[in-house]
């Protein structure tokens, strides 16, 4: 059968981190979900129609490491409140999460919409200021300069969009785990992370 981690969570809680450091220690593959709604919000900042960018995503554009700027996050999250952006990008995840051999997926929905079905379930969470700051410390080691307040008004505006959007937004599925990283470091993170799944694979024939 196949073994489907679900990791949502808001910006920067550290689902990115934990999620690749899991899918590593269980040999499992690993999709962020965050670049499909990216790539769709980077088109859109080129004109793109939304819905058609997000009908048309091809998976080679998931690469790109522009995806990975601020206006691209802040793109992305303007596309995700549109209800058919979201139901064009349900077959790809569904497919990634359904592979042999077992996957992490991480997101906002996966535990809610994407993969309900999921053996583990985490949301993966954190103060605001602790997210905004180890925001800051990324962008500024990528030598992307940015201001610690821009940052922590960033992630609440898409903590508010995410959460508060009626198509699919971000809340705990009732069956989560909640690991709080506020004050934990990374190792301990995913030491937790990687507890409560080997407690589930053991308990999956
Ligand atoms: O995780 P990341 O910061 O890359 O996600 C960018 C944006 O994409 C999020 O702010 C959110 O609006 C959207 N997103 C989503 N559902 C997902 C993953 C990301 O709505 N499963």
């Amino acid at each position: 059968m196949s073994f489907t981690i679900a990791i949502d969570g808001p910006a920067a809680a550290g689902k990115g981190t934990i999620s690749r450091a899991v899918a590593a220690h269980f040999g499992l593959a690993h999709l962020d979900t965050g670049l499909l709604y990216r790539a769709v919000g980077r088109a859109v900042l080129g004109g793109a129609d939304p819905v058609e960018a997000a009908r048309s995503l091809r998976a080679e554009t998931l690469e790109d490491p522009a995806l990975r700027t601020p206006e691209v996050a802040e793109a992305a999250s303007r596309v995700a409140v549109i209800a058919e952006v979201r139901a064009a990008l349900v077959d790809f995840q569904r497919a990634f999460a359904a592979r042999a051999g077992g996957a992490v997926l991480d997101g906002r929905d996966i535990g809610t919409v994407i993969c309900p079905g999921a053996q583990v379930k985490l949301f993966v969470t954190a103060s605001p200021e602790v997210r905004a700051r180890r925001r800051f410390d990324e962008l500024t080691d990528r030598g992307i300069g940015s201001d610690y307040a821009q940052v922590l008004e960033d992630v609440r505006a898409r903590d508010a969009r995410d959460a508060g959007r009626s198509a699919a937004p971000l809340k705990p599925a009732p069956d989560a785990v909640i690991l709080d990283t506020t004050d934990l470091s990374i190792a301990d993170a995913v030491a937790r992370a990687v507890a409560v799944i080997a407690a589930a694979r053991g308990s999956v024939r």
